[in-house]
């Protein structure tokens, strides 16, 4: 029987990273990462695996029951590959409350698996930069988690003008769906459902689904007028004080006293999917309708850590999702050239000359920083191993033959600027360096 080749495809909603994707996905983690840093943040990192149970119980059905990769292990434990790293980071800060510093301020980058109908902006696999306060209810957490998505935001170049920060709160969405529509709890949390997909269905199939819901036409009614409505105009409609109106006022004023209201808008719809959210809610948006899907979601959640221990500890943050991301950097032009250049030297070989010397240039030059390969294929002619290495992006060649070891020096050339320079073997290493670092001319 003929053996059946394999396939080369990756699993569907998953990405194979080629150096290429690599030099861009390292460029992008660098920078998210001492941006977080500047900020005092530190890095954390959890297991790719969990038990079942803690998404179970308060990530909500969509993640839960629909999008968990799980399965059970050897002995019978129901395990799941993480969808997201807010559960593993609140077990992790219950599991050493005792001696952690409150507040924490910690940061990971990690990848997550969703059983997802992969589409534009939303795979199987992705990767988060997770960026969380624990141990402080005031609003200043919030203040400075914005101050972090505004950093992230200047760091790659992107000014206002591209993005928004869309703000809610769980509290108020539920106080003005309860008291506007009089809607009973269970109501709320069916209809939060609703509100947190209407941007991606059409408003027959968002009405439909309301109404076998059971939402009355008249709920439905007041549900869209409210959406359409100013946070001034919503919060009128309250007939008793709201803790959530309470916690917007004050986390719109902390915005306005230190400039970052420029950044934000009040948004009704936005709720999120997450069952754990109990306070403030929030989303990033690129503001180009080719990329309509978030860019960062995160909010406040005050009952995560008392999952695992009778301890409250309150924590707010987000996730900035990486395949979003890298479609707004794309759209506004903020891709860098630079980043796939390739800072390498080329040493190119003779057959007449012991490979010894090639590997004794290639270690003068490694030891002062410089990314070196030496030519492997062999015996090529000169010509072909200096196409291989503009084929391969590399700036600069070294060419050494019997000639140039006898006279102590080697010949350098530049492939963009198509120059060649004869250098002594005292000086190319730092000639090299000039070269390789900009420096024109350095002759
Ligand atoms: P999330 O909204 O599910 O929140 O994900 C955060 C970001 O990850 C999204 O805005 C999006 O950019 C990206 N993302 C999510 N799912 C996918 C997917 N299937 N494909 C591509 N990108 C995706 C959370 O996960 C919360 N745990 C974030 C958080 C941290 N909340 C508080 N702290």
């Amino acid at each position: 029987m003929e053996k059946q080749a394999l396939s080369v495809n990756n699993y569907k909603g998953t990405r194979d990273f080629y150096p290429d994707d690599m030099l861009y996905r390292n460029w992008f983690f660098s920078k998210v990462k001492s941006v977080v840093e500047e900020y005092g943040f530190e890095e954390y990192n959890a297991p790719l695996l969990e038990s079942f149970e803690i998404y179970a119980a308060k990530s909500g059905e969509e993640i839960a029951g629909e999008q968990l990769y799980s399965f059970l292990d050897k002995k019978n434990r129901r395990l799941a590959i993480r969808p997201e790293m807010t559960p593993s980071v609140a077990r992790m800060v219950a599991a050493k409350l005792d001696t952690l510093v409150f507040p924490l301020r910690w940061f990971s980058i990690a990848n997550f698996m969703r059983y997802e109908n992969p589409q534009k902006g939303r795979l199987r696999e992705h990767w988060q930069v997770n960026v969380d306060i624990f141990g402080s209810e005031r609003m200043e957490c919030e203040l400075e988690i914005f101050a972090v998505v505004a950093g992230i935001m200047r760091a790659f170049g992107a000014d206002k003008s591209m993005f928004r920060i869309r703000v809610n709160n769980r509290k108020f969405f539920n106080d003005v769906i309860s008291q506007v529509l009089e809607a009973d709890p269970a109501q709320v949390k069916l209809i939060s459902k609703a509100v947190d997909k209407r941007a991606k269905i059409s408003k027959e199939s968002y009405d439909a689904w309301l109404s076998e819901l059971g939402i009355s036409a008249k709920q439905i009614g007041l549900l869209d007028e409210i959406s359409a409505s100013s946070y001034e105009a919503i919060k009128s409609k309250l007939e008793s004080g709201s803790e959530g109106a309470a916690e917007l006022d004050s986390l719109f004023s902390l915005l306005d006293q230190t400039g970052f209201s420029g950044l934000c808008e009040f948004d009704f719809s936005i709720v999120r999917g997450f069952d754990y959210y109990t306070g403030t809610v929030f989303e990033v948006y690129d503001t180009s309708p080719e990329n309509r899907r978030s860019l960062f979601g995160g909010g406040r959640y005050d009952n995560l850590v008392s999952m695992f221990r009778d301890d409250a500890v309150s924590g707010i943050g987000f996730g900035l999702g990486d395949v979003t991301f890298q479609h707004f950097l794309a759209i506004h032009a903020l891709i860098p050239e630079s980043i796939f250049e390739s800072p390498k030297v080329y040493v190119t070989r003779f057959a007449d000359v012991p490979l010894q010397e090639y590997y004794t240039i290639a270690a003068e030059l490694r030891a002062q920083g410089i990314p070196v390969c030496v030519h492997l294929l062999g015996e090529e002619k000169l010509g072909k191993q200096v196409g291989l290495a503009e084929k391969k992006r590399f700036p600069v060649v070294v060419i050494a033959g019997v000639d140039e070891l006898a006279n102590g020096t080697v010949a350098v050339k530049h492939l963009e600027m198509k120059q060649q320079f004869e250098w002594k073997r005292s000086e190319y290493v730092s000639k090299i360096k000039a070269l390789l670092s900009g420096g024109k001319d350095p002759r």
